[in-house]
């Protein structure tokens, strides 16, 4: 098996870059989305934006299913999201936590919509995909696609007091 590409940290500038739309038919794009996956699973993720490897484009991989990082997530197959865009449905907003693999050692109580529509595309094809997603996954779309815009989940946070260290929210949990 090839090398798992690196994860970048906050501090890579590659993060905070607007990430590049991406053409559903391109040859390479298979290839991202295998080294995506295997990244996101050997690393217990919920989700991984490509500029998380290092490639600025709007390729997003949603992981959702219990592990030991998220125990209580639903478990859903791998879905690939490419150029993906979120529409609110409603004016709630929910507190809950996340982490994110490029910003080890830390979890925070992230305000996010309750209810979106979430629009992206697929390998191969140039339609598009219409879902409508609440809760943890909602969570995740707009974590993961934040990660396109250069946006990590401490920009979303509006009180420092909601950023607790990994092991405190763990010990907490239980
Ligand atoms: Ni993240």
């Amino acid at each position: 098996m090839s090398q798992l590409p690196a994860i970048l940290e906050i501090g890579h500038p590659t993060l905070r870059k607007t990430a590049q739309p991406v053409d559903p038919l391109d040859p390479a794009l298979p290839d991202l989305i295998d080294r995506m996956i295997n990244s996101v699973l050997e690393a217990n993720g919920m989700g991984l934006a490509a500029p998380q490897i290092g490639e600025s484009k709007r390729v997003v991989i949603v992981a959702s299913r219990p592990n030991a990082r998220y125990p209580h997530a639903p478990d859903m197959p791998l879905t690939a999201l490419i150029n993906p865009k979120i529409t609110p449905l409603s004016d709630e907003i929910e507190l809950g936590f996340e982490g994110c693999l490029s910003i080890p050692g830390i979890r925070g109580r992230v305000p996010r919509h309750a209810q979106i529509r979430l629009s992206y595309q697929q390998v191969g094809s140039n339609d598009w995909v219409h879902v409508d997603w609440s809760g943890f996954l909602a969570r995740v779309a707009q974590h993961e696609i934040d990660h396109l815009d250069g946006l990590l989940w401490l920009d979303r946070i509006e009180d420092n007091r909601e950023i607790v260290s990994e092991a405190q929210h763990f010990a907490a949990d239980t």
